[in-house]
């Protein structure tokens, strides 16, 4: 059984608070909110079970990574590789996510000629604030191959 509070003493959450803590929308604290996954095994050949060569999830995020040197959300919405996103027979594969927004996970797209379609898309996915991707907004390579689009978290 919980002890009694006394409450006719002040405690803790009466005494008044001075310290103010500034958390500006600029802060680095919501500056990396978003996120764009790649999957970097899609499209791999295997033989005797290792990979030959570099995979086509491997070419695909270097065109982002190298792209992305050049795109004006690259310090807000960093890429991320993961190992695999469970989406193995559609790749290659890439997944949008952001804090209170929708995740979105795209497959089927082509190694080479994808990564321009994906960072335009990344963009109007970041300035929509529920992430919502219409199928007529959406770049042409993005249209086709939707794998999954997730609600946010409840907040
Ligand atoms: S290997 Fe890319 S999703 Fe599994």
């Amino acid at each position: 059984m919980p002890a009694e509070i006394d409450l006719s003493v002040p405690h803790i959450c009466e005494v008044q608070m001075t310290t103010t803590v500034n958390i500006s929308p600029t802060s680095p604290l919501s500056s990396a909110d978003h996120t764009l996954f790649v999957c970097k095994t899609c499209a791999s050949v295997w033989q005797d079970g290792k990979r030959l060569g570099e995979s086509g999830g491997q070419k695909l995020l270097h065109q982002l990574q190298q792209l992305a040197q050049d795109w004006d959300l690259r310090d807000e919405f960093p890429i991320q590789e993961v190992e695999c996103m469970s989406a193995c027979n559609r790749s290659c594969v890439v997944a949008f996510a952001a804090k209170g927004k929708l995740t979105y996970l795209f497959g089927d797209l082509a190694v080479d000629g994808s990564a321009s379609a994906v960072l335009e898309c990344a963009s109007q996915y970041y300035v929509k604030a529920d992430g919502l991707l219409p199928w007529s907004e959406r770049p042409e390579t993005l249209k086709k191959g939707i794998l999954a689009k997730i609600p946010p978290l409840s907040q």
